[in-house]
Formats: C-alpha cells, structure tokens, sequence
C-alpha cells in the first residue's frame, strides 16, 4: 500500500474509531513508528546564520565596549542569554555574499588601526538613502576575536565561509593558522594572543566560499570544484579534522537546481573519489519567498497557504540533492548543509539602514516549524542547517535597535524544537484533510497537518511536532505510537486568532507559547491542534 493511501485509510478508521470512543469523529491522523529510526537529529540543524550586512553585526550583536546598552565585551548581553537559553550549537559568518569580498587581517589587530573598507551590501539600492554607516562602510570593529568571543559567550560553535572569489588559498590556509595554530607557536599564532586569545580557537567548520555560482565568483560548477581542490589541498590542520563544506546549489521555488551539486561533485570525483572523505557537507541555499505583496505582517490567507506550501518545497529539494549525490557519491560520505534558508519578505524594515529587516509574524513561525519538522524527517542526509539570519534580517530570531530588543515568533520555534536535539528521528506520517486555496487567479491545495518525531531512549522521551495550517479550523487527531505506550505529557503551543501577529518592541510578548500538562495515554490518544499553530508534545514513555 502507498503512503497516501495508508493515510487516508488509516485517516477513514481513525474518524469512525474515535467517534465510536468519544462521539467526536477526528479529521486529522498521525501514526509514529517507534521502531522505524530515521537517523540522529544533530543539534547542528539548529544553527544560525551572521553576515555583515545591515544591521545584524553592527547594533544587532555587536554594540560596543563603552556603550549604555547592556552588553559583555562589547557583545549585546540581551542577545547573549537568549542565546544561552536556546543552547545555540554553531553560527556561521562572515557571509553569505559579504564573505567573499571580506580580508580576514582586516578584524585582526588593535580595533583603533583597522582598516575601513567598502562593505559589499553598499551597492544595494536600499542603502543609497541612508546616511553613511557600518552598512556601508565597514569598520572592522568587529573580526575574529569578537566573533570568537561572542561564539564563547554563547557556547556555539564556530563555522567560517573563505573567501575563494577574491582571495588566494594561501590567505585561506593563513585564516585557519591564526584561528588554529598552537600558541607561541607562529607569528599568526602570536597576532591571535595579542588579540587576547593565546590558545588556539580550534574552529573545525569551513565553507570554501559561498553562492559561488553568483555573488561567490559566477564560477560554473566544474569550475569551482578547481577552486575547491586548490583551496583544501594540504591546509594545515594542527591535528584536528578539518570540515570542509563545498558551495553548493541555490534551489528555487520551481526547481531544486541539482546540475550544481552533479557537476561539481563530478569534477571533484573526476581528480580523485577519496576526496570525499574531506567534503563534510556540500551546502543547499533555500529561500521560500514571500507573500503576493512582499509584507511580513500584511496578507491574505491565500498569501498565507501560498508561502507553507513554498516553505514545503524544502521536502523534495532535499531528496532531490541526496539523490543526485547518492550517483556520484555512492557511500553518502558527504551530507548536505542547508546553510542558509527562510523566508524572503521586501517589507517593513525595522529600520532603513539594516537591510532586510522584516518583523516575522506567525505566518513565519509556521515556516519555522515546517522547515524545521522536514529537517527532522530527512535527520539521516543532513550534517548542519542555518537559518538566514539570527539579528535584524530576513527569517530572524531577533530584532534590535538601539536600546530596544525582541525575540520573534521564529525564536520560540526553535526554542520549542529544541528537545528534538540529539534524539533518532522516527517516521512519522501525518494527514489531514488538505486546504484547496486560490492563489493569484491559480487553484492549488496544501496539506491539512505536518510534523516530526524523535525519541530520547535513555529518558525514554517522545518528542512530537506539528503544524496545523488552516487559518481557521481546528484539527481533532488521532495519534497512535506503533511500538511505544504514552504514560503521561507536556504541551508547549505556539498559537494567535490573529495569523498576522508579530512582536515588536513596544509589544516584545505580543505572540509567545503556552505550556500545560498534556493528557495522553496508552498507544492510541486523541489531540485537538489549534488553527494556524505549532504543538510540541513531550510524551513520557511507559
Ligand atoms: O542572506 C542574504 C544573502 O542571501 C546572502 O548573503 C547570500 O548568500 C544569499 O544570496
């Protein structure tokens, strides 16, 4: 029997079930196979995104020693415990597109004698009316140490992307001896203690630069896997396993883009198949768009369906790239890296100087939740994930200007799926009955219920996800664990009557999650999911 059809029958038997049970029939169903592990959910799924660009470095985390805003080192401290809450496990930087126009020497050395340089977002169009300012012209006040620091502060773990279009494999090879050398033991080495870190950084994640086929060099992909070789031959690894991430594909709404990932993990092939023992990811960029008029808290409902089901084309992306990859590398040594995904709205900036400042409602946590519940899904193909971007930037966590902070809905997502982290990933088949909507002048229909599972053994813990799309109907379903008892539960639920709300900074609590005790039992129970919402289950074991 096919998938659907196991879900519609199961869907059909669950309705008549439960209607003889309680009198209320169910219109949605989820069956988890216990015993069908997916593969391990890496907390690195769950990693962030810094470029400098707009406002994400400077104000955003970066607000300076001497200034009256709270901070550590210099380090927005409101940023910080938020991020400690989150447990926050790598942050890529410097870029995105910023990273390959970026020196590394350039954030080294006293703060007072760095270089001014022109910042690669300046060209943008929405810059060119704002006053002068670290958008565009680019300080250096911020460099490796302080990312460094602001990675100790956090306890995440640093992943840099090289810069291959304008820079030299020497330069690169020079980046991760000032990050990795012993101390005392160069004169990169010496510069980095002098920048108060003596020990080495140890940074292990290294992206070989990025969007190469665009802002990255416009290199063909045969092309860039020259580059690629060149630029990981022979890097001086002082004993540690370097890992080196390929730039890969950007995949479009209409088209997962897989001639990147074959041809230029072909040409990588082409010279020698055991690189692939030091291709630790190939990277996937994945932005799902916007609403019909570009805003991030002004749409339609249509608009609304429009962009889950855009936000879902991440599904087959992923398989689409695992495929292609499984023809050349045929022992799957190289997993993928979506290091960069989210939405992409033109509207309101929080304020005109940080580019692609939008406040997220809970059309976006949605997206949140999608996303995060297809990763789960697909634990076994994916190494590292990371969302674009953590600070005042297209699918952010936070907001910030000045003094004035917030977290976003997209926050408490993450902050909700987090006790997916580390957990097996189990299959999980969810149905409901789909959403037929009317998109410019287009019919088109998304599914009625979607989420994720993974179980904790040694706390013997379930924890479930799901998102209910529909604006407006509630989701009474079935939920039986095929090899697994319920004993007692906890629901965390992130949900709004209005799908439009968003937190700003006059209203920071305007949309947060609830939590309560949850009542299930047994192997088979009943849940209602609220409209437009996401539930987190965490389900004791018998
Ligand atoms: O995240 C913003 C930009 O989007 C990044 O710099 C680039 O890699 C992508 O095109």
């Amino acid at each position: 029997m096919k998938r659907r059809e196991f879900i519609a029958s199961s869907l059909a038997l669950a309705s008549t079930g439960m209607a003889a049970r309680t009198g209320r029939a169910a219109n949605g169903v989820i069956e988890i196979l216990i015993n069908e592990p997916v593969g391990r959910i890496a907390p690195e799924l769950h990693g962030q995104f810094t470029e400098h660009i707009g406002g994400v470095i400077y104000d955003g985390i970066w607000v300076g020693e001497n200034s009256k805003i709270p901070n550590q080192g210099g380090i927005r401290k409101a940023l910080v415990d938020r991020l400690r809450q989150l447990q926050v496990p790598v942050v890529r930087w410097p870029g995105g597109c910023f990273a390959d126009s970026y020196n590394w020497r350039d954030g080294t050395g006293p703060q007072a004698e760095r270089p001014v340089r022109t910042n690669f977002w300046a060209n943008d169009r929405a810059l060119w009316k704002v006053p002068d300012g670290p958008q565009k012209y680019e300080p250096n006040t911020f460099g490796t140490p302080e990312f460094m620091r602001f990675c100790r502060l956090t306890g995440a773990k640093p992943y840099f992307a090289a810069n291959v279009r304008s820079l030299s494999p020497l330069d690169f090879d020079q980046w991760v001896e000032y990050c990795n050398a012993p101390a005392e033991s160069t004169t990169l080495a010496r510069r980095r203690a002098a920048d108060g870190s003596r020990e080495p950084h140890g940074v292990t994640y290294w992206g070989i630069g990025n969007e190469s086929w665009g802002c990255g060099g416009n290199f063909l992909p045969q092309e860039y896997a020259t580059e690629y070789r060149r630029f990981t031959a022979w890097v001086p690894d002082y004993g540690m396993k370097l890992n080196f991430i390929g730039s890969g594909p950007g995949a479009g709404i209409d088209h997962p883009n897989v001639a990147w990932t074959r041809g230029f993990l072909e040409a990588v092939a082409a010279k020698r198949l055991s690189l692939f023992d030091q291709l630790y990811g190939l990277s996937l960029h994945y932005y799902c768009g916007t609403t019909g008029n570009g805003s991030s808290i002004n749409f339609s409902a249509a608009d609304w369906y429009q962009l889950l089901w855009q936000a879902n084309v991440m599904d087959s992306h992923l398989t689409a790239h695992w495929l292609a990859m499984g023809e050349i590398d045929r022992d799957h040594k190289v997993k993928l890296v979506v290091d960069e995904w989210g939405a992409w709205h033109s509207g309101p900036a929080i304020d005109p100087r940080y580019l692609f400042s939008y406040p997220p409602s809970m059309l976006d946590a949605l997206v949140t939740g999608i996303t995060l519940d297809i990763f789960n899904r697909h634990a076994e193909k994916l190494a590292m994930c990371n969302v674009a971007q953590l600070i005042n930037n297209l699918h952010t966590l936070f907001l910030a200007v000045e003094d004035r902070f917030t977290v976003t809905p997209n926050f408490w997502v993450f902050d909700m799926y987090k006790a997916h982290r580390g957990g097996q990933s189990l299959r999980f088949m969810g149905d409901a009955p789909s959403i037929p909507y009317s998109y410019q002048g287009k019919g088109n229909s998304l599914w009625g219920l979607a989420g994720s599972a993974s179980i904790h053994q040694k706390e013997k813990r379930l924890v479930v996800t799901v998102v209910n799309p529909n604006v407006s109907e509630e989701r009474t379903t079935e939920i039986t664990l095929h090899g697994a008892s319920a004993r007692s539960g906890r629901v965390t639920v992130l949900a709004e009557t209005d799908i439009h709300a968003h937190n700003d900074f006059e209203h920071p609590n305007a949309v947060r999650p609830s939590e309560a005790p949850a009542k299930v039992s047994g192997s088979r129970f009943a849940w209602t999911f609220k409209p437009a919402s996401v539930t987190k289950l965490e389900i004791d074991l018998a």
